[in-house]
């Protein structure tokens, strides 16, 4: 697959053993994809490494995507393509708020042209012929458009990316000692669950996945899920038998709604901070956190051995200052 190189190396997997002991987990080690580098990190940044390789491929010289206005994938992508020398358009939406903060004033600062939608749906038909009509206009101007849809036509490749990551991950749990019997992480647009999926059932990995929604419910998120890992490994050309088996999805943490910050989120982003200096973001991470903490005893024994992965978003940290205040 056309790559373009964005990751300085394999993300550093980190022990973590006063929030393990806080947790009540044996071992928990943390999986530093916040660190993955480029225009500030964050989960997005492997598949963006496919995206613009598949961007470049096909001769393109404007990336357009949609996204909420606080969109680390928005910011991520707005980066990157600056530093792939292509331009960026972004529709955005208004309802997330207008206020040049956190990754929306990242995404001006990379050079992103900013458009504005009311849908408040990412899945609203309107959106697409939106951002249709934002691709026409860069073909009007001469340039070469490449369309990113996360929940549509480049879930697969997206995907793909941490499909591949799963053999990086092998290596961290080698070096760990052994693999644990659960790994946790946030649940957008479920792409990088789907990935890591597909990439343990082709690798054979006995570890149990936890995906903790931060928007949708797990009705409509994984159908979702299974329909992208079946995707996903059609473009690998692997098996997807199977891989579903593992996935447990839950929606229990996402209120008071998308990229608010609930109470239990807040505590858990306290205690990470303060047992081991890590800063995870309260739309995201802050949720899967909580997540974890409630699976112990259940998904995973107490005194058993977890994995965590931190997926960035940490400029929403600051824009959300009044909430943690
Ligand atoms: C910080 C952060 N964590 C997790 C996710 C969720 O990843 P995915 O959309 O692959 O489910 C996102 C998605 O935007 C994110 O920005």
């Amino acid at each position: 697959m056309p790559r373009f190189p964005l990751l300085a190396g394999p993300t550093p997997y980190e022990a973590a053993p006063h929030l393990a002991a806080a947790l009540g987990l044996g071992r928990l080690h943390v999986k530093r994809e916040d660190l993955s580098g480029a225009a500030l990190g964050g989960n997005k940044i492997r598949s963006i490494e496919l995206i613009l390789g598949a961007a470049r491929a096909a001769g393109a010289d404007t990336v357009l995507t949609t996204a909420a206005s606080q969109s680390n994938f928005c910011r991520a992508l707005a980066g990157c393509a600056a530093r792939a020398g292509m331009g960026c358009r972004l529709l955005l939406r208004r309802a997330g708020g207008m206020e040049e903060t956190g990754n929306l004033l990242l995404m001006r600062l990379f050079g992103a042209e900013i458009a504005w939608t009311d849908a408040t749906d990412p899945w609203d038909p309107a959106i697409t012929a939106e951002l249709d009509a934002m691709a026409d206009a860069v073909r009007a101007e001469g340039g070469v458009p490449f369309v990113v849809q996360l929940p549509g036509e480049t879930a697969a490749l997206a995907a793909s990316a941490w499909a591949l990551a799963a053999e990086e991950l092998v290596e961290d749990f080698d070096r760990a000692g052994s693999a644990p019997d659960l790994l946790a992480l946030a649940c957008g647009s479920g792409l990088t669950l789907a990935g890591l999926a597909l990439g343990f059932a082709e690798l054979g990995l006995p570890v149990r996945l936890l995906g903790v929604s931060v928007q949708q419910p797990v009705s409509r998120l994984r159908p979702w899920v299974e329909e992208v890992v079946g995707r996903t490994a059609a473009l690998l050309g692997w098996d997807a038998a199977g891989a579903m088996d593992r996935v447990t999805i839950t929606d229990d943490r996402i209120a008071p709604g998308y990229a608010k910050p609930s109470p239990d989120g807040l505590d858990a982003l306290r205690l990470a901070a303060r047992t081991e200096g890590l800063a995870l973001d309260p739309s995201y991470t802050a949720k899967a956190m909580a997540g974890l903490a409630g699976a112990v005893g259940g998904l995973v024994p107490r005194r058993g051995a977890a994995a965590f992965l931190h997926s960035g978003g940490t400029p929403t940290l600051f824009q959300q200052a009044a909430a943690l205040r």
